[in-house]
């Protein structure tokens, strides 16, 4: 059968992602922007989005900063705190303003240090989220000093997820960039059908290996961090297996490319500028390029409750290279995912 050559989705959306704020929003956004259609946008600024107010401001922020003509909604979330008030996030859902709760274990990652520390501290909110049917997103690990950092999701599923799944029966939650075999496989086995998983770009491309290759390779550096090969080729079975529990959330998170090359480099990878010609490139290799626009643009507005985006975007097969850098106004630069290297995908720009 000959290779397909062109590929058009309908619109998808990204279910996580970091747009950061001022010059950095500024320099990333309009490669999310196209092709996706709608972000879930990560709450996890300094200081953290935890109110509706601030919400709002950083909604008005990224609309501000999103080129004329180019439709793009960003779907803000509350960053949970042990003390934020539940009817802080029953208005700004109820507004419209808040889509969803995102956990952090305290100190579990990148500006998580105002995160939960316990779900105990926030089992009223957790009450009125699932009253509202207001998604918790979950950054699903484990903080415990002893834990191996490779073992943190897997021991975050029984220490926490799994007993917050049981108090709280009728919550949605999605656990947010899934790394491992075991997250795969408690998804796939919940029956509830109010648990969801995003998987990112990265973690179905490459195994921890990546992070040694030659040398220590900082910008294959995240959290969570690359896992065994094992684990990939589970997530790559479940991202193109057609399951509507598994969607596409890239988790760009953008650094200055200084602040990774650093004897304590950041955790993030800025792969907005690749990501859905990575997830194609993936499905074609698993003979699943079929099933993309189900995973990129259907399984994820289905479970927020959201209609499908109505617009498409197309891929071309055509080798194309990942910019080496993206500038700053200041001459500082951030190293996309990929930088320099070539996919065999290319991604239309958008139509006027
Ligand atoms: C994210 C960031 O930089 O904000 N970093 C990352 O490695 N993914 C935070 C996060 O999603 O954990
Ligand atoms: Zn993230």
């Amino acid at each position: 059968m000959a290779a397909t050559d062109a590929l058009t989705l309908r619109r998808p959306d990204d279910w996580h992602l970091h747009l950061r704020d001022a010059e950095i929003l500024q320099a990333v956004l309009a490669h999310s922007a196209h092709p996706f259609a709608r972000a879930i946008v990560m709450p996890n600024l300094k200081p953290p989005v935890t109110t509706v107010a601030a919400a709002r401001a950083y909604r008005a922020r990224i609309l501000a900063a999103l080129a004329p003509g180019v439709d793009f909604t960003p779907l803000m979330t509350a960053y949970l705190c042990d003390d934020t008030p539940a009817d802080e996030l029953r208005r700004g859902f109820e507004e419209g303003v808040f889509a969803a709760a995102k956990l952090y274990p305290a100190g579990a990652t990148t500006h998580s240090e105002f995160g939960v520390t316990s779900t105990a501290r926030v089992a009223r909110a957790l009450e009125t989220m699932q009253s509202l049917g207001m998604p918790l997103l979950v950054h699903g690990e484990s903080t415990r000093p002893e834990v191996d950092v490779f073992d943190r999701e897997a021991v975050f599923i029984d220490d926490t997820l799994q007993p917050l799944l049981a108090d709280f029966p009728a919550l949605k939650v999605v656990m947010e960039h899934i790394t491992t075999l075991q997250a795969a496989a408690f998804v796939s086995a919940d029956a509830s059908g109010r648990l969801g998983a995003t998987i990112t770009p990265q973690h179905l491309m490459f195994n921890r290996n990546a992070l040694f290759t030659g040398g220590i390779r900082p910008h294959f550096y995240c959290l969570p961090v690359l896992k065994a090969e094992r684990h990939r080729l589970a997530l790559r079975r479940v991202a193109t297996s057609g399951d509507p529990r598994f969607f596409l959330g890239t988790d760009s998170a953008p650094h200055l490319r200084a602040l990774k090359e650093a004897a304590c480099g950041c955790a993030g990878m800025f792969n907005a500028p690749s990501a859905l010609q990575c997830y194609a490139t993936v499905f074609e290799e698993e003979g699943a390029l079929d099933r993309l626009e189900a995973f990129a643009s259907v399984h994820g507005a289905r479970f927020y409750g959201l209609p499908l985006n109505q617009g498409t975007v197309t891929l071309r097969r055509q080798p194309a290279m990942v910019p080496q850098d993206v500038r700053l106004p200041g001459g500082s630069a951030i190293h996309p995912f990929l930088g320099g290297s070539t996919l065999p995908w290319r991604l239309e720009p958008a139509a006027d």
